[in-house]
């Protein structure tokens, strides 16, 4: 097979990383890729959003099959496109996507499907919205209706802070035409997990769960971020649990998709928070997450690429997938600076010898190289340093022995990544 993935993060140095160990596998590209990515893959300098670029580039090379690793493109259509040129793609199309373009299509999809979700209301008028605040009061969650990377959801303690969140996205525009509409719901309590699942629109096969560190600080303190690391499985999510959840979630989701006639085919991610009254629904994203994936697909034995054909096939009633029995941890190293101004062109060194450290793999997100092999920083989030072990503090321990292994100063982490099922905080 002729594969071509599309992304340049972690997430997607761990797709190509996974699919490379495929027997299935002839070729495989990259657009655009990254420094790690070129080492397992050929890199194709086109954008992810480039969608007209990437069809020719798939035709021109004969691609059996898109891999797309994040949601802008395939909220933008790049399934569809891929289709009408009559090449396989594994992700939903512009209307699937919608389950994370827009927080409306998902409170719709909950209601309809009867998945537990928080009570929610939509609001294309500031004054009705802030009106809705003052009656409800705190603690309540106000988040733009669109897309905003990561960015859009306020979860506010006091009426000031959700009132000013309003003013934030629909006055001020701050995520510009996504904050348009405003959903505003019921704050929810409990351990939120990450449950993944790998669809064909009617099928849904469980790639595991994971647990991520948002906040950029030890403690879950500081700015929201993309993800500052992840471990699975998450000790909290019994097999139990995890079968119960995609019951009353996933696969209530995939009927009420394909009523809609939008089967849902790819990676489908619910964020749950664990609540007093059972799990609940907080959003879905169509794509793996990052750094969720690196994480989960280091436990996968089973060939990745055979499974995401299968899943482009609708064969996944027949298909079953096999885990290592064993723990996996991913710490993300982010450029100084970052979420807000990440520092760029930075040296990063010795990352041989932290590969070396038994049981570690690095992928590679915001980096670049200068003509002569030295490894710059080129974005937020640089590395994602994983390791794997017979346990959860072992997997911590080698991730953190290879970060102690990096010469990079001008780069951090946090220190505490898996740390609540390690048990200390
Ligand atoms: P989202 O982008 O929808 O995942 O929201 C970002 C984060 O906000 C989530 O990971 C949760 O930690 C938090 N969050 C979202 N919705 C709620 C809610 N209804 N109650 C409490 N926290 C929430
Ligand atoms: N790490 C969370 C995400 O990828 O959305």
């Amino acid at each position: 097979m002729r594969v071509l993935v599309v992304g340049s993060g972690g997430r997607e140095h761990a797709l190509c990383w996974a699919i490379v160990a495929s027997p299935l596998l002839t070729k495989l590209w990259c657009a655009p890729g990254n420094p790690g990515i070129a080492q397992v893959a050929t890199c194709v300098p086109i954008g992810a959003l480039d969608i007209a670029s990437l069809v020719a580039f798939a035709q021109d090379n004969q691609v059996d099959l898109v891999v797309p690793g994040p949601e802008a493109p395939l909220v933008a259509g790049i399934t569809d496109a891929m289709e009408a040129a009559g090449i396989a793609c594994c992700g939903p199309t512009a209307v699937a996507a919608q389950l994370e373009g827009s927080k409306t299509f998902t409170k719709d999809v909950a209601d309809a499907a009867g998945i537990p979700t928080a009570l929610w209301e939509r609001f294309e008028d500031a004054a009705e919205a802030r009106a809705f605040i003052r009656r409800r009061g705190a603690p309540i969650v106000v988040k733009a209706d669109g897309l905003a990377a990561g960015k859009g959801v306020v979860v506010a303690m006091t009426e000031e802070e959700a009132l000013a969140a309003v003013d934030a996205m629909m006055e001020t525009r701050v995520f510009g035409e996504a904050g348009a509409a405003v959903v505003i719901e019921e704050y929810l309590t409990g351990d939120e997990i990450s449950l993944f699942a790998l669809c064909d629109g009617e099928t849904a096969l469980p790639l595991g769960s994971a647990q991520d560190h948002k906040r950029v600080g030890d403690g879950d303190l500081g700015a929201n971020t993309g993800g500052m690391g992840a471990y699975a499985p998450a000790p909290m999510f019994s097999a139990e649990l995890a079968e119960a959840c995609l019951a009353r979630v996933i696969q209530p989701a995939l009927r009420e998709m394909a009523r809609r006639g939008a089967p849902f085919r790819g990676i489908l991610f619910a964020g749950l928070m664990l609540t007093p009254d059972g799990p609940k629904l907080i959003e879905f994203n169509v794509r793996f997450g990052d750094p969720e994936c690196q994480v989960l697909l280091l436990r996968l034995k089973s060939d990745l690429l055979a499974a995401l054909q299968a899943a482009c096939d609708g064969e996944l009633r027949n298909f079953d997938l096999r885990w290592h029995d064993t723990a996996a941890l991913g710490v993300v190293m982010a450029a100084r600076g970052y979420p807000e101004a990440p520092e760029r062109g930075s040296v990063i060194r010795g990352l041989d010898a932290a590969a070396a450290v038994p049981g570690v793999q690095i992928f590679h997100a915001g980096t670049e190289a200068d003509a002569d092999g030295t490894l710059r920083a080129a974005g937020g989030r640089v590395l994602t340093v994983c390791a794997t072990g017979e346990t959860l503090r072992q997997a911590y321990d080698s991730a953190y022995a290879a970060v102690g292994r990096i010469d990079w100063p001008e780069g951090f982490c946090r220190h505490d990544i898996g740390g609540r099922a390690l048990g200390r905080g």
